[in-house]
């Protein structure tokens, strides 16, 4: 697919403040600084569409950005950032949990793990509560231009036990730095909005 389009919509923390016109969503999670905001970006071809930062939490609401008129990409707060204070995490937890719990619209869940470390218990939990939920899920590995060839093969298969994914599972590997991968994801994340869109 070619995103020809991409427009900020609105940041929500509440559900009223959601996008209430029911076109389709795809919703992008995982831990804080593994680079959802920096993927939304380089699909888009926008390098500040959504803000992107060294510093770990620096998406705390929820943003929808409108794509070619006709379907939102969510990028939601990263988990499992240790500097926040509880009463924040437990803050932040609410705001993805009540948006994934009851969203219709939603139709894929973006997981995005970083290709260098074992997913952690955060990740497991996030992929098994989707799975629960009944999402199409999309795994996409990040930060692919940090590793070597060989150990590229040795994180897939960490990944996949860790997570313990089917075998049909693909996993997406993706660097945001040399865009490397981003084709197929362009081909292969979008088909579920489009269909929906006609
Ligand atoms: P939160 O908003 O805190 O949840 O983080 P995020 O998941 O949106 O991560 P973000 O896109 O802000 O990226 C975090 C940091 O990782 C930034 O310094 C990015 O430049 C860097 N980064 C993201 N993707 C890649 C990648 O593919 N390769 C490399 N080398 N760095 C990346
Ligand atoms: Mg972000």
């Amino acid at each position: 697919m070619e995103i020809k389009q991409s427009e900020f919509i609105i940041s929500a923390v509440k559900p009223q403040q959601y996008p209430t016109d029911n076109r389709c969503e795809i919703a992008f999670v995982g831990r804080s600084n593994v680079g959802k905001s920096s993927l939304i970006n380089s699909l888009t071809n926008r390098r500040k569409l959504a803000k992107v930062s060294g510093t770990p939490g620096k998406t705390r609401l929820i943003n929808f950005f409108l794509i070619n008129s006709s379907f939102y990409l969510v990028d939601l707060p990263g988990y499992g950032y240790a500097k926040v204070s509880k009463t924040e995490k437990a803050s932040w937890g609410k705001i993805i949990e009540t948006y994934l719990v009851k969203r219709p619209q939603l139709k894929k869940v973006v997981l995005l793990v970083d290709c260098r470390h074992k997913p952690t218990g955060d990740d497991i939990m996030m992929y098994e509560w989707i799975k629960h939920y009944g999402y199409d899920i999309a795994i996409v590995a990040t930060k692919s231009d940090k590793l070597t060839k060989n150990e590229l093969v040795k994180s897939e298969k960490l990944i996949r036990e860790t997570l313990k994914l089917e075998k049909e599972k693909r996993i997406f590997y993706f660097s945001s730095l040399s865009k490397k991968g981003k084709e197929e994801l362009l081909d292969n994340l979008f088909d579920i909005c489009e269909d929906i869109q006609g």
